[in-house]
């Protein structure tokens, strides 16, 4: 099995976090979405000690909520001491909702709306971290204009390729999101901001990209960082207190893919950071890290009811499913593998080859392609591991299928933390005259 929380029951079902998947999906009905909210809590708790151990006192890592953003989320995370990061005003509604301490809140994004700014301005989140100047410039004229003085970090690109999916991967020079640090740019972006009134410039923040399996990418990043911090001491005479280093460690869908331990990686990066800032002479700086896929990814679990399989002579079988696209983009989007399961059969030989398909009218609607399981038939509750992240929180209502329900796994106890959408809800905003 792929993750330790997978398991074979004595009948030959597939279980989750030590749940029956077949008799939940029997209870909740299919596609179900389940989250094992031990794992999310353990991994949130790792980061947070980690953090604490390595990198000391006020430096913390923060969920990047876009991985998987609903109010049970932002309470498991919350509860766990992180942090949160949110990318659009949703998701700050959706932390609000969950009663997540604003000052513990930072609002990311490439471009913030004048509605974003004052939502965030308003709700007193903790930092903006802001993408360019002329967002700087709407924090610092709406919050002077509120007669706050609002703290930012400035999202820089340190010009790092960690090799992972052209998609995923931000920290390039040539990117949509931050300000360059070598043409220049960041330095000029600096000297300005911190001129501007309305705003306190707190440091700085860089995401190198997603899927990233070793320390080197995040030391590599922090050297161009703190050598930058070093020169603007110097040049502008500004030191500043935080480091953002972003999000990115890497999780494992399929066998081939390595596996990351956190506590080593974090203790790795936190060792060359000392070292950089010493040889600098300068302390260290407060440092965060964003992460969203590993702490939520391998907590999740999609299962499906099998409802045709198709054989088509001197091709390939299909196995269609009563989801697909719809609630898991991945495939369709950047072919990610994924690692699939027989949920009712998992005792038998995974011997049957075949293509999973979604249910929307589009031949791209595939979960996975070549991957064997044991032979299913129509009936069989088919599982995809791994979808904890960037699943749900990338859905669609495409043909105007409805979204799966969530169902978090705690202690051996389940229940429902989102409900599955009717179609009532989909015809919710339609103007019907
Ligand atoms: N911080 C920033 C500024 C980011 O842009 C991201 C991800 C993260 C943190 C969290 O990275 P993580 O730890 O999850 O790798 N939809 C894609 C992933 C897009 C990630 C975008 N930014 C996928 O399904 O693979």
């Amino acid at each position: 099995m792929i993750h330790s929380n997978i398991t074979v029951s004595d009948d030959g079902h597939l279980c989750f976090a030590g749940r029956d998947t077949v008799q939940l999906a029997e209870k909740y009905g299919t596609p179900l979405m389940l989250i094992d909210e031990d794992r999310v809590r353990e991994r949130a708790s790792t980061y947070v000690a980690a953090m604490r151990e390595y990198f000391g006192e006020g430096s913390a890592p923060l969920y990047a909520s876009k991985a998987l953003s609903c109010v049970a989320m932002y309470k498991i995370v919350g509860s766990e001491g992180m942090s949160v990061d949110v990318v659009s005003s949703g998701e700050l509604y959706t932390a609000l909702k969950a009663g997540f301490p604003a000052e513990r809140i930072y609002f990311h994004g490439n471009n913030k709306t004048a509605d974003d700014v004052r939502y965030g301005l308003d709700s007193r989140i903790g930092y903006f971290v802001a993408d360019n100047l002329d967002e700087v410039e709407r924090i610092s004229v709406m919050a002077g204009e509120r007669g706050m003085t609002q703290p930012i970090l400035l999202r820089l690109t340190p010009g790092i390729d960690p090799h992972t999916n052209e998609k995923i991967s931000t920290g390039k020079v040539d990117s949509k999101f931050g300000t360059a640090i070598e043409t220049g740019q960041a330095e000029q972006l600096i000297a300005r901001v911190l001129t501007m009134p309305g705003i306190k410039l707190c440091g700085f923040h860089c995401h190198v990209g997603s899927q990233v399996f070793d320390q080197y990418p995040f030391c590599d990043a922090a050297d161009i960082m703190i050598d930058f911090m070093a020169h603007i001491e110097q040049s502008l005479g500004y030191r500043a207190e935080i480091l953002n280093l972003g999000g990115g460690f890497g999780v494992r869908y399929v066998d081939s893919d390595p596996y990351i331990d956190i506590r080593d990686t974090i203790r790795l990066i936190a060792e060359h950071i000392n070292n950089r800032c010493a040889e600098h002479g300068m302390p260290v700086p407060r440092i965060l890290m964003e992460p969203g896929r590993s702490i939520v990814a391998d907590s999740g679990m999609t299962v499906y009811t099998v409802g045709s399989v198709k054989t088509i002579a001197g091709y390939k079988s299909y196995v269609a499913i009563d989801g697909g696209m719809t609630d898991n983009p991945r495939y369709t989007l950047y072919g990610s593998k994924y690692t699939v399961y027989n949920a009712s059969r998992a005792d038998a030989p995974a011997d049957f080859k075949c293509t999973v398909a979604g249910r929307c009218c589009e031949s791209g609607d595939l979960i996975a392609e070549g991957v064997s399981v044991a032979r299913p038939q129509s009936g069989d509750k088919l599982a995809v591991a791994v979808t904890g992240a960037y699943n749900y929180s990338m859905a669609s209502n495409y043909n105007r299928v409805p979204r799966p329900p969530i169902v978090a796994l705690r202690g051996g106890a389940d229940r429902v933390i989102v409900r599955r959408e009717t179609y009532a809800d989909m015809v919710a905003c339609d103007i019907d005259e």
